[in-house]
């Protein structure tokens, strides 16, 4: 009764503590409420086994100190720019524990597995498991910008054959009569052929569907602890199992929808050509300086800021609000435009001016504005660069065509803010600067912004 008291607490409190972390101001709360959820069912569990005083509980103890101090440490040193390439790597690391988990049921503690219900459990957390763990290692490489192979037609054979591969041997599992002898090879070719499916799913997949595949190894994560729980009879593992299986499959669905794409589509892959990602080099670039910028927002009254990755790069957050302010006593009206894909993962940006202090009100969703993208006098693309290029819309020949993107090119004048004429995460030329009304301001976006502050100052 005790124990499901307490398991009981610890969902609710682990329910409750996603939900905090939803809204900016309270997440830091959410998160340790979570923390203290997950602390109180690994209580229950022990007490529940009768662990308490008996050497696992030091090696429990030991290795939660471990694990605590190498993620805490770990956290606090990563730079925010690699904050997703680090959510990557705990998503990997959650799906390697499942499959662990999976073999050493079987080859570890040699439980004999002779009913189809545990080795239909055992069998899906390693596929599940498997693929998230390969997965998000090849997320977490391309993310930070590693050396992979290019992404080639022979990747996606690989895949959907080894889809077919994985879908025969769980049919053969369930059609066959239960044979406790053949089991732990049946489980050792899934988890095999998993892993490999995790990699090649990944590779070839690149630009605008990078975010829906991160969010589907997500939901893969969610889905093998949830089959972990059911293993141990674990209900809180369960319970955390269904919320990141379910959230990350509906944040899966709206990231598909976001980027006008199908999830079919996109794990079938798409591979880029050639004339897609020549060389910005023959593009006609028309430059400006900070001290033009700042008259051109002087005398502006409609002006749009949209924020990209290399804010984040950057770490210009800070710049933008103070550019806000800077404005906010004059006759020019801001607004923020977020894309939901901007940055390198969901809700980057947002987390970046929130932290920054910019009001939720003067910060508007793509879909709000993207059809009056004309009234703007002036819009400063700050570190953007896939998300407003304008090839999503007219050259079907590219990687990122159908992506939504913000219409920048449609307002009177844009400032695209960026160092060099490097490409964005996509590899794609971005056509937004062969516009008349595009020009470019070179340099990095927290100093190009102080220079326009300081100007804005001296008009
Ligand atoms: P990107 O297309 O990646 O462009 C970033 C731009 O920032 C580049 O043009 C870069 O040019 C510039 N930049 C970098 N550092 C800078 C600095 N210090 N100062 C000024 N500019 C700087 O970014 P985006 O438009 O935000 O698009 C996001 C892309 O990432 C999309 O393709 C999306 O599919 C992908 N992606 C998103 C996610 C999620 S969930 N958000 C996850 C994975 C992938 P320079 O180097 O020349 O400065």
């Amino acid at each position: 009764m005790m124990m499901n008291f307490a398991y009981l607490f610890a969902t609710v409190g682990l329910i409750q503590g996603l939900k905090f972390m939803g809204d900016p101001a309270r997440a830091k709360t959410g998160n340790m409420l979570a923390a203290a959820s997950v602390v109180l069912a690994l209580v229950a569990v022990v007490v529940a086994t009768g662990w308490a005083g008996s050497t696992h509980v030091l090696l429990l103890v030991g290795l939660l100190t471990v694990g605590t101090l190498i993620g805490k440490t770990w956290s606090s040193r990563v730079a925010m720019t690699a904050m997703p390439q680090l959510v990557s790597i705990f998503n990997a690391l959650g799906g390697a524990c499942a499959v662990v988990l999976s073999l050493n049921e079987v080859y570890g503690a040699g439980t004999p597995v002779d009913n189809k219900l545990l080795g239909g459990v055992l069998i899906l957390t390693a596929l599940f498991g498997g693929t998230a763990f390969t997965g998000s290692m090849v997320a977490y490489l391309k993310l930070d910008g590693r050396k992979l192979p290019r992404p080639a037609q022979i990747h996606k054979v690989l895949a959907r054959l080894l889809l077919a591969v994985l879908a025969a041997i769980v049919a053969y599992y369930f059609a066959m009569p239960t044979d406790a002898s053949t089991y732990p090879t049946v489980l050792l070719a899934i988890a095999i052929a998993a892993l490999a499916y995790g990699i090649f799913l990944t590779l070839p997949i690149g630009g605008a569907d990078m975010p829906v595949l991160i969010s589907l190894l997500n939901a893969l994560t969610g889905v093998a602890t949830l089959m972990a729980g059911l293993l141990f009879h674990d209900p809180v593992m369960i319970i955390g199992g269904i919320l990141v299986g379910a959230t990350g499959i509906l944040l899966t669905l709206q990231m598909c929808t976001a980027m006008n794409r199908s999830l079919g589509g996109v794990l079938a892959g798409k591979i880029i050509s050639a004339k897609s990602t020549q060389s910005e080099v023959e593009q006609d670039i028309r430059s400006i300086t900070a001290v033009e910028t700042a008259s051109l927002l002087a005398f502006s009254k409609q002006v749009a800021v949209v924020p990209g990755y290399g804010m984040a790069v950057s770490q210009a957050q800070r710049e933008c609000f103070a550019l806000q302010e800077m404005l906010k006593g004059t006759s020019v009206d801001l607004h923020f435009i977020i894309h939901p894909v901007a940055g390198r993962m969901p809700g980057h940006m947002n987390v970046l001016l929130a932290e920054a202090n910019i009001p939720y009100e003067s910060v508007l969703e793509m879909t709000a504005v993207n059809d009056t993208m004309e009234h703007y006098d002036t819009v400063l693309v700050i570190g953007a660069n896939d998300v407003v290029n304008p090839a999503a819309e007219n050259d079907a020949e590219s990687p990122i065509y159908g992506m939504p993107i913000i219409r920048a090119y449609k307002a009177k004048q844009v400032v695209v803010m960026k160092r060099s004429m490097a490409k964005g995460y996509s590899g794609v030329v971005n056509t937004l600067f062969d516009r008349q009304n595009c020009k470019v301001l070179f340099g990095d976006a927290k100093e190009s912004l102080a220079a326009i502050i300081t100007e804005l100052k001296r008009i």
